[in-house]
C-alpha cells in the first residue's frame, strides 16, 4: 500500500488535512465514480434547488445566449459532471465545433462523453481529465478559434474567495484574449432553504459526504468506520457559506497507511464550503480576475445567477 501512495497527492492532502487543528479535506476528493453518482442523485432531490433553478434560467436565456455567443468555436466546461445542463447551451449555440468537458472524475467523464458524442454527431466532444485547481492544458483541437468557458452549478462557490479568483485568472489565461465565460453561481437566500438543501431528508448528501471516508479506506488503506461519523451542514453567516462537516460520534483513533490520527467525540472534519454570492460580489470577483461582466441574469424565486463575462 505504501508504494502505491507515496508521491500520491491524494495521500499527501489527506495526511496534511487530518493533521490540522481543524481537520479538513479538499472537496475535489468527493468525486470518485460513486461520488459523481451520488452528486447526480443530489441534483434530483426536492430540497436541492440549484440544479433545477439554473437549468430553468439557462432555458429562459437560451435565445439571449444564442445571440450573444454566435460565432464562437469551442465550449470548455470546467467540472462538467453529467453535462446535463450543458445540453441547453449546446442546443442554443449552433456555431460550436468542439465541446471539451473537463472533470477530475475520470470513469464518469468518459462515460458521459461517449453518450454526448453519439447524441451530437456534428460536434467534436473531446473529454479532458484533470484538476482545475491547477493549470489546465487544452487539447490541440481547441488551440485556435474563439473559446467560451463554462462553469455552472456554483462549483465556483466550493473554491473560496481566493481560490475562485485564482481559478478565474487561470481560465482567463488559458482561454485567451477574445474568450467569453458563462458562470453560474448560487445567491444568498433564506437560511432555512439553504440548510435544507444540504441536510436533505433522504440522507443522500450524508452518503455523499461519508463516501469520502470509504474512498480514503479503499484507495489509501485507511481504517475509518463511516458508521462512527455523521454528516452535518451548517450555515456560516459571517462567511456567507454552507459548511459541510463529518462529525466523529466517539473518541477514536484512525490510521491512514501508517499515520495515526486522534478524534475527540464531536470533533469534525471540514469537508466542503459552498459560498453563496450577491450579484455585486460576483461581479467584483470576475473583475478582479481579468474579466468584465457583459450581462447578468438572475432567478428571483430561488436566487441564482448566470453571468456572461468577456476577457479584458
Ligand atoms: N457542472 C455540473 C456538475 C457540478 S458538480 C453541474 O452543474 O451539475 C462538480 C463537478 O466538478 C463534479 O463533476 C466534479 O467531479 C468536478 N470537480 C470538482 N473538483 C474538481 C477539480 N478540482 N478539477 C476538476 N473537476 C472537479
Ligand atoms: C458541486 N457543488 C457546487 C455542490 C454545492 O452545492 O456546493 C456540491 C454539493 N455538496 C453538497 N451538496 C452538493
Amino acid at each position: 500500500m505504501l508504494d502505491k501512495t507515496q508521491g500520491n497527492s491524494f495521500y499527501r492532502d489527506v495526511v496534511a488535512g487530518l493533521s490540522m487543528s481543524q481537520k479538513a479535506l479538499p472537496p475535489k476528493y468527493f468525486y470518485d465514480e460513486r461520488g459523481s453518482q451520488l452528486f447526480e442523485a443530489i441534483c434530483e432531490l426536492p430540497e436541492y434547488y440549484p440544479t433545477r433553478t439554473e437549468a430553468a434560467l439557462l432555458s429562459r436565456i437560451a435565445p439571449d445566449l444564442a445571440k450573444a455567443l454566435s460565432g464562437y468555436d469551442h465550449l470548455i466546461e470546467y467540472g462538467s459532471g453529467a453535462s446535463k445542463k450543458t445540453r441547453i447551451v449546446l442546443d442554443a449555440l449552433t456555431s460550436l465545433k468542439t465541446y471539451v468537458p473537463m472533470d477530475i472524475s475520470e470513469e464518469f467523464l468518459l462515460g458521459v462523453a461517449e453518450v454526448l458524442n453519439a447524441d451530437y454527431p456534428s460536434l467534436d466532444v473531446v473529454p479532458l481529465v484533470g484538476d482545475f485547481t491547477g493549470d489546465v492544458v487544452l487539447p490541440r483541437e481547441v488551440r485556435r478559434g474563439r473559446k467560451i468557458g463554462f462553469f455552472p452549478g456554483s462549483t465556483i462557490g466550493n473554491l473560496g474567495p481566493e481560490g475562485g479568483r485564482d481559478f478565474l485568472r487561470r481560465a482567463r489565461r488559458t482561454l485567451g484574449e477574445n474568450a467569453a465565460f458563462l458562470l453560474g453561481a448560487d445567491l444568498v437566500k433564506d437560511e432555512a432553504v439553504l440548510r435544507a438543501a444540504y441536510n436533505d431528508r433522504a440522507g443522500v448528501t450524508a452518503d455523499f459526504n461519508l463516501n469520502l471516508l470509504s474512498r480514503i479506506n479503499r484507495e489509501l488503506g485507511a481504517d475509518f468506520d463511516p458508521c462512527a461519523f455523521h454528516h452535518n451542514a451548517i450555515w456560516n453567516p459571517a462567511e456567507s457559506r454552507i459548511e459541510m462537516h463529518l462529525v466523529s460520534d466517539k473518541a477514536q483513533r484512525i490510521s491512514v497507511n501508517g499515520h495515526s490520527f486522534r478524534f475527540r467525540k464531536g470533533e469534525t472534519i471540514h469537508t466542503e464550503n459552498s459560498y453563496k454570492f450577491t450579484p455585486d460580489r460576483l461581479k467584483e470577483l470576475a473583475e478582479d480576475a481579468g474579466w468584465s461582466v457583459r450581462q447578468l441574469w438572475a432567478d428571483e424565486a430561488f436566487p441564482f445567477a448566470v453571468a456572461l463575462l468577456d476577457a479584458r
